[in-house]
């Protein structure tokens, strides 16, 4: 089954608990987390507490994108906020395999998210040990960007990477899905894609959300 999650950025969050209680009932199967710094990404987004609200409120898995320079400074501080998945950015870790290790030491799963211009190629050394791995299809930052068309192709090449060396990782894509590009991403070889302004902008987010599960699954 591929995995719908939508990205809780786009929300409403005067009304984040309605919000929650939408996806819940959804079929999505997981709460997409964006957590910027304003260091990494030139946008700040939200943290603990908003994290702690959704830890409470939100009944599906939660898969949190960090988008913060030193990431290791904040491992166990999101395991306590109950994130299931922790991604962090290739480009912000110096000791990548550590932070994974830690990662996973700390009963989450690992993900590794890559910028467009860094190539997939990087993940060769890693790839065993991750439990995801998500291409940003836009420059990370924002919601509501354009689709960067060249992912399908690295959607491929990461797909042949896991095969070749028998990894599990899960491809999450990230950034400006909607109904045009989901068919074909998962045709590439994607098992999850993250959406927040398609859902959360669109007129009924939860038929939006049914719609995509229905054009993937
Ligand atoms: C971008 C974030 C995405 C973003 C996706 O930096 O990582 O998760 O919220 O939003 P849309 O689907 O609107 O591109
Ligand atoms: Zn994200």
């Amino acid at each position: 089954m591929n995995i719908i999650a939508p990205s809780m950025l786009a929300c409403d969050f005067g009304n984040l608990n309605r919000e929650i209680e939408m996806v819940n009932k959804s079929e999505a199967k997981w709460f997409h987390i964006d957590v910027m710094d304003g260091v990494f990404v030139p946008n700040i987004s939200f943290g603990t507490p908003i994290m702690n609200i959704l830890k409470k409120n939100a009944k599906k898995t939660l898969d949190v994108h960090l988008m913060i320079v030193n990431p290791d400074n904040y491992l166990e501080n999101f395991a306590e906020l109950g994130a299931d998945i922790l991604t962090v950015h290739f480009e912000a870790c110096t000791h990548l395999h550590r932070t994974i290790q830690r990662i996973k030491g700390l009963k989450m799963k690992a993900g590794v998210a890559l910028n467009p211009h860094t190539p997939i190629s990087s993940l060769k050394s890693i790839i065993k040990d991750l439990d995801l791995v998500c291409i940003m299809s836009v420059n990370p930052g924002f919601g509501g960007q354009s689709f960067i068309e060249e992912t399908y192709d690295k959607v491929k090449e990461l797909k042949s990477l896991i095969e070749n060396q028998n990894s599990k990782a899960i491809i999450e894509i990230d950034g400006g899905v909607n109904s045009q590009n989901a068919k074909k991403l998962i045709e590439c070889g994607a098992n999850a894609l993250v959406a927040g302004s398609f859902v959360f902008k669109s007129k009924n987010p939860t038929e939006t959300i049914s719609e995509l599960s229905l054009l993937i699954n």
